[in-house]
This record gives C-alpha cells, sequence and structure tokens, in this order.
C-alpha cells in the first residue's frame, strides 16, 4: 500500500516543533557558552583577589620602595605573561637606584649601571601616560614620542641586559604617581611576536585591576617614603641636639678656659721672667743652668697646655692669607724637637709641587706641631718621621695635602676610634687636645683629617686643605 503523506497540518507542526528544538540547542549552547565565560570571569577575579591580597599584606610589610615595586611586579607577572620588570622611582630628575631590578631568574649584568643613568621623564611624557597602558613597541614610539626614552631605557634594560636580541613587544606602563621631578612606576615588558593563548591573556588596556593595583603600590611606596623620611628627621634631631649639647659644653669650657689662662699665664709670666733673673745671677754655678733649664721646659710645658685648651675650646674664625707651605713645616719641626727632644728621630720633608695655599698659618704651623710632637712621642727610641706635602685634586677642586708619618708602634684599634675625641690621652703628661685642635683648625679650613696606622708601618695624618687660588 502506497505510504500516505501526512496531512499538511501534521507538517507544519513537525516543521515548527524542529525550529523550537533548533532553537533551544542553541540557547542551551549560548548558556552553556556564558557559563564556561562567567565561571572563567570569577575565577580570574578570584586570582587576581587573592593575588592583590597577598600583594597588599607583603607591601605593608615592606620599608623600600624598592621592594614593593619588585613585588609588584611579581603579583603583575604571575597574573599576565610579562616576561621582565622594570620599577622607577625618579626623584629630583633621576632614577633612583633600589628601584631598578628584573624579576627573578632574569637578572643579568647592568643593573647599577642602569640605576644611575639619569632619565629625561618631563611632565609632558608623564602627562601623556597619565593612566595604566598596554602598548605595543612601535606603535607606542609613534603615538607617544615622549615616551622614546622610557623605551629606549626599556631596550637597553631587556634586550641589551639580558643579551637577548628581540626587542621588546608589548610593554605595561603601570604609573604610581607623578609630581614635577618626581614619578614612580613599573614597566613590565613581553618580548616581541610571542603568541598569547586563551589561559594567558594580556591585561586590557586602561584595565581597572591595574588602576587597584597602581593605587594599593602607590600607597605603600609613599608610606615607606614618609617613613624614610621620619627617621631621617628623627636622625637629623637627634644629631642637632648632641651638637647643641657639645656646643653648649664647649663654650662653658671656653669661658673656663679663659679664665683659667688668664689665671695661669700671669703667673708663668713672673716665672719665665725669674727664670731669666736667676741665670744672669747664677752665672756659671754647678748644676745651675741644668736644674734652670729644666724649670723652662716645665714652665714651657704648662703654656703650651693653657695654649692647646684655649685653642681647643675658643677656636677663633681663620684668619685666611695664600703663604707657601714649606717654612710653615720646617717652622714646626724645630718647635716640635724644642718641645720634646729626643736626638734619635730623623726628619725628613719632601714637598712636591705645592704653590702658595690659602690658609690661616698660624693654625696650620699649631696642627702639624701638634702631629709633629705626637710622632716624636711615638719614637722613644728614636726612629723617622716623614712629612710629605703635595697637590691633590677632589671634585676638580685643588687641595693640599700634608701628610706626617713615623716608623713607631701604630695605634691599637681601641685608641684609634678615639683619637680626636677631646682629653682622651693613653699619655701619663697628655692633655688629649693635641689632636682635636688639629681636627678644630683643620676643618675650620673646610679640610679634613685621616689616619692610617698599623704596628708595622706606623702612622701616618693626613690633612687635606683646600689650595684656595681661588
Ligand atoms: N703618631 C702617633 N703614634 C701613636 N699614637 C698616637 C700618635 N698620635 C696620637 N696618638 C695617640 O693619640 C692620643 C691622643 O693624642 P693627642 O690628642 O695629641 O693627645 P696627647 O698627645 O696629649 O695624648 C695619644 O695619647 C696617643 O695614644
Ligand atoms: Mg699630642
Amino acid at each position: 500500500m502506497p505510504a500516505r503523506a501526512p496531512p499538511p497540518d501534521e507538517v507544519s507542526t513537525l516543521i515548527r516543533q524542529n525550529r523550537e528544538l533548533n532553537e533551544q540547542v542553541k540557547q542551551l549552547v549560548r548558556a552553556e557558552r556564558q557559563l564556561y565565560l562567567s565561571r572563567r570571569e570569577v575565577e580570574r577575579q578570584l586570582g587576581r583577589t587573592h593575588a592583590l591580597n597577598r600583594f597588599a599584606l607583603e607591601a605593608g610589610g615592606a620599608s623600600e620602595p624598592g621592594e614593593i615595586l619588585r613585588a609588584l611586579s611579581e603579583m603583575l607577572a604571575g597574573l599576565f605573561p610579562f616576561e621582565q620588570g622594570l620599577g622607577l622611582l625618579v626623584q629630583g630628575g633621576r632614577l633612583v637606584p633600589a628601584a631598578v631590578f628584573a624579576l627573578p631568574g632574569r637578572e643579568g649584568k647592568g643593573e647599577e649601571e642602569l640605576s644611575g643613568r639619569a632619565i629625561a621623564l618631563d611632565r609632558a611624557f608623564a602627562d601623556e601616560l597619565p593612566s595604566p597602558r598596554v602598548l605595543s613597541e612601535p606603535a607606542a614610539r609613534k603615538e607617544l614620542p615622549r615616551s622614546g626614552p622610557l623605551l629606549d631605557l626599556l631596550s637597553h634594560f631587556f634586550c641589551e641586559r639580558a643579551g637577548c636580541p628581540v626587542q621588546p613587544g608589548v610593554v605595561l606602563w603601570l604609573p604610581l604617581w607623578r609630581k614635577p621631578g618626581e614619578l614612580a612606576g613599573l614597566l613590565l615588558m613581553r618580548k616581541a611576536k610571542e603568541e598569547t593563548t586563551f589561559h594567558c591573556e594580556l591585561p586590557a588596556d586602561r584595565d581597572s585591576f591595574l588602576e587597584v593595583a597602581a593605587r594599593h603600590a602607590a600607597a605603600a611606596v609613599s608610606n615607606a617614603l614618609l617613613l624614610d623620611d621620619l627617621k631621617r628627621s628623627y636622625g637629623t634631631l637627634e644629631r642637632t641636639q648632641a651638637e647643641l649639647v657639645a656646643k653648649e659644653r664647649l663654650a662653658a669650657v671656653g669661658e673656663l678656659a679663659a679664665v683659667m689662662a688668664h689665671e695661669v699665664r700671669n703667673p708663668l709670666g713672673v716665672v719665665f721672667n725669674s727664670l731669666g733673673s736667676l741665670r744672669k745671677l747664677l752665672g756659671d754655678v754647678r748644676d745651675g743652668a741644668a736644674l734652670l733649664d729644666m724649670m723652662e721646659e716645665e714652665a714651657d710645658r704648662l703654656d703650651r697646655i693653657v695654649g692647646d685648651l684655649l685653642d681647643f675650646a675658643r677656636p677663633k674664625p681663620p684668619n685666611l692669607l695664600p703663604e707657601a707651605l714649606e717654612p710653615i713645616i720646617f717652622g714646626a719641626i724645630e718647635t716640635a724637637r724644642r718641645a720634646v727632644p729626643n736626638r734619635g728621630v730623623d726628619f725628613q720633608v719632601e714637598v712636591r709641587g705645592l704653590g702658595a695655599v690659602v690658609m690661616d698659618s698660624r693654625m696650620i704651623r699649631q696642627a702639624l706641631v701638634n702631629l709633629l710632637i705626637n710622632a716624636v712621642q711615638a719614637l722613644p727610641r728614636g726612629g723617622r718621621v716623614r712629612v710629605l706635602a703635595s697637590e691633590e685634586a677632589r671634585g676638580g677642586e685643588p687641595f693640599a695635602r700634608i701628610e706626617v708619618s713615623d716608623d713607631g708602634p701604630g695605634i691599637p684599634s681601641e685608641s684609634a676610634m678615639r683619637l680626636f675625641e677631646p682629653f682622651f690621652t693613653t699619655k701619663a703628661s697628655g692633655t688629649g687636645l693635641g689632636l682635636a685642635v688639629v681636627r678644630r683648625f683643620v676643618e675650620a679650613h673646610q679640610g679634613e683629617v685621616a689616619v692610617e696606622t698599623s704596628p708595622e708601618r706606623g702612622t701616618t695624618f693626613r690633612v687635606l686643605i683646600p689650595v684656595g687660588r681661588g
């Protein structure tokens, strides 16, 4: 029996049902896809939130801006396919060294070299890139001409540094803040021509997550900088307080020294006069001259102590005039020789290519006398004392360098730290003021004094003062 064709209205029902089914399947696929995308988005957001929390914890405990920028770049490199990070902290127009780094495992040479580079990141550049941007290299150069120096820096860091010939392809610029002369930000890079995958995508340009991360990091970095500032201010305050106390103490000592000088020097004057008269009176009396010599030596010593105390406690401003050093050195040697007679000491003087030096000759002479007396006293069994004067350039300025060396036993390290302290002495009849006066006089000339000492090579005091030819 031939098949009977279904009635026309049954056909149309079937077609309709088929269409509906088709539509339902399509909707189901769409819903499934939506669900998959939503789940992926939720996972992504969760991952980002976790990462951000971890970063916030880490950054909150960090005290160095560099550490914070490093943690930020590590966090972002964990979420997005970037290969190299470069934290930038520019202050006063210069890169702050601590903030230059590579991601772990990608360190190379050049970090120090880079950190000293001044980069011309002007305001216009910062205005060009005020918010997070994902840039591709060639396009960025064309679109954002001001970012040239930044991209050059990147090429240097990313390519030359890591020894890879590939240019950076994609760059993420994440600014933290910008003020005149100041800029903080993070650069993350990815090599050119590398494909991203569905699971490993670059962030979208102007992704709000990047803004949130940048705000967190900016707060942490500015906190760290504030803390650092605070610590520095406390340090300065402590130093100023200590200086103030020292100044007050010095002023009191100065008063005392002035009174004492007056009280001691008047009777000393009488002693000196009487010694002169006695010398005439005694004439050739046996042993008389020797006794008088001894008295005169001791009176001289007393006079020197009072002088040292005055020099130390009431320093006058230096009276600066250009003078030759050589006669001052010889004069100082003569005084030292008389002050500590020690027959076994051989003095050597060498002055190399040094013209007139602008100085207070009385002060420099006294400083040399003090150094020479110490040197001779360090050689009770004789030895050699050398004075070497020469010119030395420092930061483009000429300095006179005067070295006083002895081949004595050197200075033990526990004393070496305290040498310049007033009243520090290891000698039974020392005042401990000689080196304190040396330092005071040298510093009055904007100079510096240093010591090098060892048991084998003896002791060398090195004085540097500006030649000051104008
Ligand atoms: N050339 C030197 N060799 C060894 N010790 C030295 C030398 N110069 C200084 N000193 C040490 O530094 C101390 C302080 O020196 P100074 O301030 O001149 O005071 P004083 O000579 O009155 O002791 C000395 O007591 C001595 O211990
Ligand atoms: Mg001395």
